[in-house]
């Protein structure tokens, strides 16, 4: 079986490529080679792979800079999964994408479900649901996974920055009104290889799905643990643990609005998969080890 795997040099898509090119002929070209934002390149790189599987890891993820650079936000979140779509419905593809919290109004305390409605408060929200929107229009097979708070041992992410900010700075004051799951890449990776295996038995299981761990969690707790583990590891850190506060959204202002509310409700993902999401404290754990070898 022959794969295309778009985005293999960012957080998620390194992971996959580790994942997937022992199953499949994977394909992978990089931002050298193929130019996300060229529809037309991306159009003839699909004509001559043919692959029977397109995983789009690729994405516009600036938030901020997304507020007004909003032409490309829209090329890479919403025109390429569309083309990508219609590639996948014409040649009896499947489609594997991702998508993001950013996509819900963030308010209230219950956790979003598949079926909530959206309602994105930021230009990267709103490409990210135009993309999932043009996804499902296409009727093509699909496998949307919506995740939240990615990170990993690689690229650029709120565990490794504040791996560094707590090396740097003796005191740090972090949001704590923001709520969410952190989501390893590593964990996106390994329910996509197993979605894709269940799906090659079962082609029924397409759709919408929401991928995070089990359990919620604020930034400035997020922060608590980082800082908790890296010191049971013994990594030096000029921070003391009571120089750790918590800090207001509205007390740090970004061109971009987040979501105070980020909660997703896996329980879609479990019983269509027939699995258990790990808890976030323990993939924080394996990340955090990943990271430190
Ligand atoms: N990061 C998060 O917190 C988060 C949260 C929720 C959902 N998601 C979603 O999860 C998915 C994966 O996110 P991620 O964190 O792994 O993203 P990432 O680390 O930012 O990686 C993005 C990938 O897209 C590629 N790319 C961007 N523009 C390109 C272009 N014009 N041409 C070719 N390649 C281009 C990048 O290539 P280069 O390395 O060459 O730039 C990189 O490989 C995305 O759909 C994202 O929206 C992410």
């Amino acid at each position: 079986m022959s794969g295309l795997l778009l985005g293999a040099s960012g957080q998620v898509g390194h992971e996959l490529h580790k994942a997937l090119a022992i199953h499949l002929d994977l394909h992978a070209p990089d931002r050298r080679t193929l130019d996300l934002t060229d529809l037309d390149a991306v159009k003839r790189c699909l004509d001559h792979y043919r692959p029977q599987w397109v995983i789009n890891a690729a994405a516009y993820t600036a938030v901020d800079q997304a507020e007004t650079d909003t032409a490309t936000a829209f090329r890479l979140n919403a025109e390429l999964p569309g083309c990508l779509a219609r590639y996948c419905a014409d040649h009896g593809a499947l489609l594997t994408h991702y998508s993001s919290d950013y996509v819900y109004p963030g308010d209230g305390i219950r956790p979003w479900t598949e079926d909530s409605p959206t309602d994105p408060l930021s230009c990267y929200g709103q490409s990210k649901l135009a993309g999932d929107e043009a996804v499902l229009a296409s009727r093509c097979d699909a496998q949307i996974f919506r995740t939240s708070w990615v990170y990993s041992a690689r690229g650029n992410n709120f565990m490794k920055t504040m791996l560094r900010l707590g090396r740097e700075r003796a005191s740090l004051a972090i949001v704590d009104d923001q709520v969410g799951a952190p989501t390893p890449a590593r964990l996106i990776a390994d329910v996509t290889l197993h979605a894709w295996q269940v799906y090659r038995s079962r082609p029924e299981l397409t759709g919408l799905y929401h991928l995070a761990p089990r359990g919620f969690v604020s930034w400035y707790d997020f922060a608590r643990e980082i800082f908790r583990l890296a010191r049971l590891h013994g990594l030096p850190l000029m921070l003391c643990d009571d120089q750790l506060s918590r800090l207001a959204t509205k007390d740090y202002p970004t061109p971009a609005k987040r979501p105070p509310n980020s909660r997703l409700s896996v329980s879609r993902l479990e019983n269509a998969f027939d699995i258990s999401l790990p808890d976030w404290r323990r993939q924080l754990s394996l990340t955090m080890k990943d990271y430190l070898r």
